[in-house]
């Protein structure tokens, strides 16, 4: 059985399983979403899929019409009141998919999960994911300096942040 999390108009976010595993290293290697994320081996990836969930979950964006899946992220820190966001990867990109997809995750983490904060970071450059982030109400942190090593270089990540009562104030606006 593949646990759904929550269903959009057009989307719905389940709980990743051992045959989704192909499909979330894909997407990860694929050259034009490697370049923005920092990819976790297939064995890490097995291991999240196989735990309980109380902690890790990998998620599959899945389209409701074809049962295709149109995504995949990560949540981490499930097991304390601040869920961390990671590696969102939309694979149909441009449709609008990202923004439902957040958009559900977010009404999951705090309506449904009453978690009091969530946070993602974000390579500075990648401002595709930062304009959607900060549209949704994230706001920005922080940046950590130089963090990321990436093919040499030495990258600055953005960190964002929303919490329970900004995304209750925004739906009130
Ligand atoms: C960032 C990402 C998740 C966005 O998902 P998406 O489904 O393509 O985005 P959406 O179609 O929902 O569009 C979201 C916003 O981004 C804008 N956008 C999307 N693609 C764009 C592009 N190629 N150029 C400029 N803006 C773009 C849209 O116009 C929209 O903004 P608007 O509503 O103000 O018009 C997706 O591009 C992706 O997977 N990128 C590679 C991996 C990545 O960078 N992940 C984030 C790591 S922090």
């Amino acid at each position: 059985m593949h646990e759904t999390l929550i269903e959009g108009k057009r989307l719905k976010l389940r709980r990743a399983h051992a045959g989704d595993l192909n499909y979330i290293m894909t997407l990860q290697y694929a050259p034009e979403n490697l370049k923005f994320i920092a990819p976790f081996d297939e064995d890490y990836q097995r291991a999240i899929i196989e735990s309980d969930g109380s902690e890790r979950l990998d998620v599959i964006i899945e389209e409701l019409d074809t049962g295709a899946a149109a995504g995949y992220f990560m949540l981490r820190k499930l097991d304390s009141p601040c869920a961390e966001f990671t590696h969102v990867i939309i694979g149909r990109k441009g449709l609008g998919y990202g923004r439902e997809a957040l958009n559900l995750l977010l009404e999951w983490t705090f309506k449904v999960r009453k978690y009091h904060r969530v946070w993602i970071d974000c390579k500075e450059y990648n401002s595709i994911a930062l304009h959607l982030y900060e549209s949704l109400g994230f706001v920005r942190e922080g940046v950590l300096r130089e963090i990321l090593l990436t093919d040499g270089v030495y990258e600055n990540l953005i960190v964002l942040g929303m919490l329970n009562r900004e995304y209750n104030a925004r739906r009130e606006s």
